[in-house]
């Protein structure tokens, strides 16, 4: 039988009750579909400081470089604000980005029929949205040098560097337009070209390989205060956003909300070889932490990404994606996502629910 190697890194807040949900999923359909997962749960974040003081221990990315593919919950809490950046739970995850290589970020945003009325926004604005953020994610002003805070002119300043080699854009680029090519081929690529020479460097790139090699992909640019904006005016214009590290992280909140709640999100974070890593889009969500109303169902997508894009297991993942769609159109509902008609659930009961629509269906 075909086995794999996961890393579990269940984190913190409502990462372990997810975790917990998204396992007796993958175990339910790696049976069904005739293959075996073996976990190693390994310490991440404020639960790997807890234990050892570091948000990444060393063998925490032994492991996760390792395997055949990482699934992440989530990490951070507030108690940990007051320690020294590269001590956070949030230092942890980049390095654990950078350790793995994981420079693209894919953030698929598609609109669940079910949900529709979920969404702050207009069910004509937002029906039918199928849109990729593809973000750069281990480089720009998250990792340039020099950074810091300085004493001047009787005053502290505090400053980052947004930077990108030319090798790094082009390498995000080609993923980008790989991916428009799979799906309707059109790519936006956003920026700050008006603004920042880091971003007139990304857009000079980025028609620079569209010339040699995509000229098959209908390429247009967009400055990141215009694409806030079209986002949620028209957001069926968009079919692949690609972006920077930073403009990503916050488009890609953004364009969460189309889809109704944060807690329906999953992302793929992958490297030129090697494991992936899939986690939900949301964090950890402290506040509810341990009471049992965490929506589970990012994770499971998550983990759906992880058998469809890290394991090529793409039955499976069709299984976890159509029992989400089928426990969402029975009118189960976390907390997050009620709506008047509907059943509230906790964590771990959406998970029984869920678990009793994979096993009704007949495998994909
Ligand atoms: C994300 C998160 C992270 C980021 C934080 C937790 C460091 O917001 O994955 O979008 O900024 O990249
Ligand atoms: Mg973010």
């Amino acid at each position: 039988m075909t086995s794999y190697r996961i890393t579990l890194l269940p984190g913190d807040g409502i990462g372990p009750e997810i975790t917990d949900v998204a396992r007796q999923l993958l175990d339910a359909v790696s049976r069904r579909h005739g293959f075996e997962l073996v976990y190693d749960e390994q310490p991440m974040g404020g639960a790997a400081i807890d234990a050892t003081g570091e948000p990444l221990p060393a063998s925490t990315l032994a492991a996760c470089k390792a395997a055949d593919a990482v699934l992440l919950a989530a990490i951070g809490s507030p108690q940990y604000d007051a320690l020294p950046r590269e001590k956070r739970p949030e230092s942890g995850l980049l390095g654990l980005r950078a350790g793995m290589g994981l420079f693209a970020n894919l953030r698929p945003v598609t609109i669940i029929p079910a949900l529709i009325d979920a969404s702050t926004l207009k069910r004509e604005v937002i029906e039918g949205v199928d849109l990729l953020v593809v973000r750069e994610l281990t480089g720009g002003v998250y990792f340039g040098t020099p950074k810091g805070r300085v004493e001047a002119d009787g005053h502290v300043r505090g400053f980052n560097t947004m930077a990108y080699f030319d090798y790094e854009i082009d390498r995000i680029a080609k993923v980008g337009f790989d991916l428009a090519r799979q799906r309707s081929g059109r790519l936006c690529s956003v920026d700050k070209a008006n603004v920042l020479d880091v971003s007139q460097l990304w857009r000079d790139r980025v028609e620079a390989l569209h010339a040699s090699s995509y000229s098959d992909v209908a390429l247009s640019h967009m400055y990141v205060d215009n694409a806030a904006m079209q986002l949620v005016r028209n957001p069926r214009q968009f079919d692949v956003l690609l972006t920077s590290n930073l403009f990503g992280d916050i488009l890609s909140d953004e364009a969460a909300m189309l889809s109704g709640s944060i807690g329906m999100l999953p992302s793929a974070s992958l490297g030129e070889s090697g494991p992936g890593l899939f986690e939900p889009i949301h964090g950890s969500a402290p506040d509810i932490a341990r009471q049992d109303k965490a929506n589970p169902m990012a994770m499971v997508l998550s983990a759906a990404m992880l058998l469809r894009v890290g394991l090529k297991q793409d039955a499976a993942a069709a299984d976890l994606e159509a029992a989400v769609d089928r426990v969402l159109a029975a009118g189960y509902r976390t907390g997050d996502l009620m709506a008047e008609g509907c059943t509230p659930l906790g964590c771990k009961a959406m998970g029984d629910q869920l678990l009793a629509a994979l096993e009704a269906a007949q495998p994909a």
